[in-house]
């Protein structure tokens, strides 16, 4: 993938991932709506930036010379990351897709862990497991907040870059590899969060509407404080996405504020164990 294809991968990602939730919603779920044009610059910067960082690990496949799919993918320090992989729809289930995941899991041949976020399509899942992923199911939690529930949050404060050798620490205690120059570009997109105390230390990543992007802890206590904060900041509709059973502390704060549980696709691990206290990031995983 070079710089300039990645606006048709965004086109590409939008129109898969969208046709994936117009399959997979079931009766009584909001009706999915396609991308919107921020998310989709969202999008677009942050793919650029694996490029800036690990270029050898994204890859397009065209026909004619059009681009028809892509999946990129990273690597932080011993970690391989599938960031996101799409086949246009119409073309899917013909073997493109296998020869994509083949080329980026090539990129990560050095690397002893691996993490993916996978949806519910069949076909991805087949191929992650073929890849010899373990699938581990994924809940998030959605609704109302209940405001009363949110207790006063102490020893939490906003972040800056001085805090990301702390939180390259605490992300090789929780997944083994450290974020590295993911964190930089997570600061120019949401609000960094940061407790640090004696007894434990962690950080959060949280989007306007109070979404925890990334959050990880040294201890279940500290992981439980930063969550609190992002609801906080919540308007009303809370979102907490990315829970594995190993993370039953969000379980319990995302109930405890009235939030409704529900189950969605899977985090994908190559030799390792669901991180915890840890709520990944979707494609920096
Ligand atoms: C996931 C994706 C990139 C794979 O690309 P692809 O070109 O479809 O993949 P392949 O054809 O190489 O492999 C698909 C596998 O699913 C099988 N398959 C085909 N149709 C299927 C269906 N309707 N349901 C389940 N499996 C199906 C194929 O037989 C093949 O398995 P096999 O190699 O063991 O025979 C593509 O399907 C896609 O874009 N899906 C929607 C977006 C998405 O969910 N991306 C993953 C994000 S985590």
């Amino acid at each position: 993938m070079r710089p300039d294809d990645v606006e048709v991968a965004e086109r590409l990602s939008s129109e898969g991932f969208y046709e994936v939730d117009l399959r997979l919603t079931r009766r009584g779920d909001p009706d999915p709506e396609p991308r919107s044009a921020e998310r989709g610059r969202l999008w677009v910067d942050r793919t650029q930036h694996y490029l800036r960082t690990d270029p050898g690990g994204c890859w397009v496949a065209e026909i004619d010379g059009e681009a028809i799919g892509f999946a990129t993918s990273f690597t932080r320090e011993l970690m391989w990351v599938l960031a996101t992989y799409v086949v246009k729809p119409g073309l899917q289930g013909q073997g493109i897709g296998r020869v994509l995941l083949a080329a980026a899991l090539q990129h990560g041949r050095g690397c002893l862990r691996g993490m993916l976020s996978a949806s519910s399509d069949g076909r991805a899942v087949r191929r992650y497991r073929a890849a010899g992923f373990s699938l581990h199911p994924q809940m998030h939690l959605a609704g109302t907040v209940d405001r009363s529930a949110i207790p006063v949050v102490e020893k939490v404060r906003d972040g800056t870059a001085a805090d990301f050798e702390l939180m390259d620490s605490i992300d090789r205690r929780v997944r083994g590899a450290a974020h590295g120059p993911d964190h930089g570009w997570l600061l120019s997109a949401f609000r960094l969060v940061v407790s640090d105390t004696s007894t434990g230390s962690g950080y959060a990543f949280v989007a306007a509407d109070g979404t925890p992007m990334l959050l990880a802890a040294t201890n279940r206590r500290t992981a439980t404080r930063l969550l609190w904060e992002c609801l906080a900041a919540t308007d009303g509709r809370g979102y907490v996405p990315h829970v594995t059973a190993a993370n039953e502390w969000a379980i319990d704060v995302g109930l405890a504020a009235r939030l409704e549980l529900h189950q969605s696709g899977y985090l994908g691990l190559r030799n390792m164990r669901p991180p915890a206290p840890y709520l990944h990031h979707g494609s920096l995983l």
